[in-house]
């Protein structure tokens, strides 16, 4: 540096008309050159802020992504020259001094918004990726999100506490990553699915409102939504209710929101589970659009058409998607039976509200007419239905409705909805077992206790409990219900869920013991920030937003993670392995 002036005085960004006259020093990687005769080059400089660009001697040796320092005075470009798309585009830097800090091997694929680059070479290279204004986007904005959810909380009285990573497990319905102990050889540490026992150990403590931005582990498959470390904004309260529950977050989450789309949230509309299944066949409806699921079960009461002879019949109206073509529809078959229908069918709507369909002389008349009437079916439309036991013919057409009506992640605005009143069981287990809808610590609604001893299993399902889902857009974004904080209906729900006493003991007696000593109640919730940044950010996967992420078969293709260990380590923690077949 033969200048006076610090290392860096401004962001390439941020250059303006009213920098016009200044000597400024830039830092960044250069990002183009344009040759302009033999002595003039036009070089691009760019930093996290954006690109600006420089005057230089066509002589200097600069390539891409070189490390520059450039000096030079800001100046209005010359007229016609211009740039409109950029920020920077009404000024450029001249009388450039270019300073080498560091040469760069060629880039693996060029940092250009506009080039689709292959995924795992993006992540083979992350530390090129996180260069891209896409990447840079999405990390600040994540940033912007981390530090308004604690102030937040923090501004609600949550104390943050920090819980273990290793642990014993947690039960929240995925497999745990495990940790084999070197001084207990044979004995393995779980990696916490999420911080569930130990918040609820803080309220028997009296921490009284506690939160952790919390990093949880899950081995479960990945998909767009999951990988296998996330993280939730956990929290859980004393005292409270479920109407207190509901106001912490719903305050943090606008928190969130607000700090990155300027604009509050307002008050989140709330729908009963039932409501949301009946309506959208779904427990996390997309509430972008329509496309409703329409109930035909009475309709269809007395039919003659064996394939309605159902528990239930309901159908989803697709408006104009009457020219779909036979083979699309034939694929739309195949999918619902590989969601468990037996069948669907389809009608196409003609003029006069005639119907098209394979099945139409199956029916009466009045039933044609009747679905024309009930669905709102207009010429063009495309109706869809599923005959089949409740549970089955929401599952079904929820997913039909998300495949033919999903908007793009970034259309149709922020969508929160909270979804109540969840019952406490989903379903039947292949055991006869009830599964929780959420987790075993879930408070089941004071008026349906009595109904936990019911000898018929199928009462089971009846059973609602306090638990609540806050879904965005269709994404489930975060789970919380009110605990059981006494020890007697702990045990029983153990007892339900098949979990003997001595294993309750074994597992969580530590909890069981807690809950003797005094356990208030309390009430918690727990949301993903992956999944709340990446819609904010308008991203399909939680993968853009997040710094280091593995791939969707849980590698990654920058440490090579996970790799083998070896003998030693082995030895030394008392583990042989098995052969096992390679998958390549
Ligand atoms: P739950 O298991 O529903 O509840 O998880 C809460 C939220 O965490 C996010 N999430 C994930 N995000 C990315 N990848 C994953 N694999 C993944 N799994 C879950 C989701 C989800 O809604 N302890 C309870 C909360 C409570 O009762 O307080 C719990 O963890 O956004
Ligand atoms: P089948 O009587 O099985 O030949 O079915 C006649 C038509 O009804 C086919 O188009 C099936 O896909 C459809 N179908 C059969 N069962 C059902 C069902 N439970 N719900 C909706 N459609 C069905």
């Amino acid at each position: 540096m033969t200048d006076s002036l610090p290392m860096r005085t401004d962001h390439c960004g941020a250059l303006r008309p009213a920098d016009i006259g200044r000597r400024v020093a830039l830092c960044g990687w250069m990002a183009r050159r344009r040759e302009h005769g033999e002595h003039l080059a036009f070089v691009d400089l760019r930093d996290h802020t954006g690109i600006v660009q420089c005057v230089v001697d066509g002589s200097v040796d600069v390539r891409s992504e070189y490390v520059l320092r450039i000096v030079g005075t800001v100046r209005a470009r010359p007229e016609g020259t211009e740039n409109p798309n950029l920020p920077t585009g009404e000024v450029e830097l001249g009388e450039c001094e270019v300073e080498v800090l560091n040469t760069a091997a060629p880039p693996p694929f060029q940092l250009d918004e506009r080039v689709e680059v292959d995924e795992m070479v993006r992540l083979a290279h992350r530390y090129v990726d996180l260069r891209t204004d896409r990447m840079q986007r999405n990390l600040r904005l994540r940033a912007r999100v981390n530090a308004a959810l604690r102030r937040a909380m923090d501004d609600q009285g949550f104390v943050e506490v920090e819980t273990p990573m290793l642990i014993a497990s947690t039960p929240e319905g995925a497999r745990d990553f495990v940790v084999p102990s070197r001084l207990s050889p044979g004995e393995f540490y779980a990696l916490p699915q999420s911080p569930q026992l130990f918040k609820q150990l803080c309220m028997v403590g009296g921490v009284d409102r506690y939160y952790q931005i919390a990093r949880c582990l899950r081995d479960e498959d990945l998909r767009a939504d999951r990988q296998f470390e996330f993280m939730q904004l956990d929290a859980e309260a004393s005292f409270a209710s479920q109407e207190d529950v509901l106001a912490f977050i719903s305050v943090a989450v606008s928190a969130a929101v607000e700090a990155v789309t300027g604009e509050a949230v307002g008050d989140i509309p709330r729908m009963s589970w039932l409501e949301a299944q009946e309506r959208f066949g779904s427990d996390k409806p997309d509430t972008r659009f329509g496309m409703e699921l329409v109930e035909l079960t009475e309709l269809f009461a007395a039919t003659g058409f064996n394939a309605f002879k159902a528990p239930c019949v309901k159908g989803i109206r697709v408006p104009g998607a009457g020219d779909t073509t036979r083979s699309r529809l034939d694929d739309l078959t195949d999918r619902a039976k590989r969601w468990g229908a037996k069948g669907l069918v389809w009608m196409r709507v003609k003029e006069g509200g005639e119907l098209e369909s394979p099945v139409a002389k199956f029916l009466s008349d009045e039933e044609l007419r009747g679905l024309v009437d009930t669905t709102g079916a207009e010429a063009g439309d495309l109706l869809l239905l599923v005959a089949d036991e409740r549970h089955r013919v929401w599952h079904v057409l929820g997913l039909l409705r998300l495949e033919l009506g999903r908007p793009p992640v970034t259309e149709g605005g922020l969508q929160f909805l909270w979804v109540v009143d969840f019952p406490l069981f989903e379903d039947l287990g292949d055991d006869g077992r009830p599964v929780p809808a959420h987790h075993p610590f879930t408070m089941p609604h004071p008026d349906d206790v009595a109904l936990l001893d019911a000898a018929d299993p199928a009462e089971l399902l009846k059973v609602r409990s306090q638990s609540y889902d806050l879904v965005l857009n269709g994404w489930e974004l975060g789970s919380g219900s009110v605990r059981i904080h006494r020890p007697e209906i702990q045990q029983r729900m153990f007892g339900l869920l098949g979990i003997s006493e001595q294993e309750a003991q074994a597992k969580f007696g530590f909890l069981l013991d807690a809950f003797r000593f005094g356990a208030p109640p309390h009430a918690g919730f727990a949301f993903g920030i992956d999944r709340l940044v990446a819609l904010l950010a308008g991203e399909e996967n939680i993968r853009e937003v997040i710094a280091f992420p593995k791939t969707q078969s849980g590698t990654d293709p920058l440490t090579h993670a996970p790799t083998p260990i070896d003998a030693r380590h082995l030895e030394e923690l008392g583990l042989r392995l098995l052969p096992t077949k390679k998958s390549d």
